[in-house]
């Protein structure tokens, strides 16, 4: 049987590349840059797979152009940009990176709300800025305490479980949010207890978002969500920023309607460089990269390649996202080498 052809649309993580070419012939957009939808196009029209990344956007146009194609892998756990229902029907397996970057992202969180919280940022920028004059006082750089305080989770799915843990080493009261209860399993392990929105929004002094990027949850966090929030809460998004409503966050920061803000993904990915936000004291800023521990990047890496593999061997992946396609091209109909 010939070697099967993948395109990678980034470099990843070593060795998972070489690993992938010990089995297939793999084409490289050997770049940190994605490629423009013109080449992606292009170099999806001969490949058996396709490795690609949450900023490729992989909807009916592409996967038209992509006849050969049975086995799409994205480098994340988010797969917004994936039109799975359409990849279904077509039967091509959808394959995710889920669990192996949970801990670096709830990690990340936490470091986020700490530095926010605590105004980590704004104090190395006032030292580098020349601005530390006075040694120690007592009123000087006064800040927002985290441990015994209470925390918002919207969404309690893994990464908001592993940021709830993290959540009880500092002793803080949980609360929750989302569509379905957890288990009380789940329940009594995190310690989160279940309310509505609106509760949540109105008593918690920490609130962080863990949902999926959906027409369901665009904007949730939006002008009257910010409204309900106490004067000294703090937003923390590290999940995708279509959650948020950014032009009304950046007024609520402005109008010190909340206290602060930690967030490392936004509505428009980089952040322009004309954004408002940039111009605020109150908002921690990063740039996506949550899950951006060797570690947690090596483990994505590893997952979604062997998973490439596993599908073009007609064998069963870890992470796949559309069972309902094994139905549809069996994988013995998946086997390319
Ligand atoms: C990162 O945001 C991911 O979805 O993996």
């Amino acid at each position: 049987m010939a070697r099967p052809k993948v395109y990678v649309t980034r470099r990843i993580v070593d060795p998972w590349l070489d690993f992938l070419k010990q089995s297939c012939d793999v084409l490289l957009n050997a770049s940190d840059d994605a490629p423009s939808r013109q080449v992606l196009l292009q170099n999806v029209r001969d490949a058996d797979g396709l490795l690609c990344m949450l900023t490729d956007k992989i909807d009916v146009e592409l996967l038209e152009a992509a006849q050969k194609l049975v086995v799409v892998g994205t480098h994340s756990v988010g797969y917004e940009h994936i039109n799975v229902e359409e990849a279904t029907k077509r039967g091509v397996y959808v394959t995710y990176t889920p669990d192996v970057l949970t801990d670096a992202t709830a990690d990340f969180t936490w470091a986020l709300l700490l530095a926010s919280a605590r105004r980590l940022t704004e104090g190395d920028r006032s030292i580098r800025a020349g601005e530390w004059r006075i040694g120690w006082a007592p009123t000087f750089f006064l800040s927002s305490k985290v441990s015994g305080k209470s925390l918002g989770i919207i969404g309690l799915g893994r990464i908001g479980q592993a940021v709830a843990r993290r959540a009880r080493g500092c002793d803080m009261r949980i609360l929750y949010f989302d569509t379905h209860r957890a288990t009380p399993e789940v329940e009594k392990e995190t310690g989160a207890v279940f309310v509505s929105f609106e509760k949540l929004l109105k008593d918690c002094d920490f609130v962080t978002l863990h949902v999926p990027a959906n027409e369901k949850t665009r904007h949730m966090i939006d002008e009257t969500a910010l409204r309900m929030m106490k004067p000294s809460a703090v937003l923390i998004n590290t999940s995708r920023g279509t959650v948020v409503d950014e032009k009304a966050l950046e007024k609520a920061l402005r109008e010190k309607q909340i206290a602060a803000a930690g967030l490392d993904v936004f509505e428009k990915e980089p952040l322009p460089a004309e954004s408002p936000l940039l111009k605020l004291y109150n908002v921690t800023l990063t740039p996506h990269i949550a899950s951006a521990d060797l570690d947690s990047r090596s483990k994505m890496s590893e997952l979604v390649v062997q998973d490439i593999i596993s599908v073009l061997r007609g064998e069963m992946p870890k992470a796949l996202i559309n069972s309902d396609v094994l139905s549809i091209r069996p994988l013995i109909r998946t086997r390319r080498m």
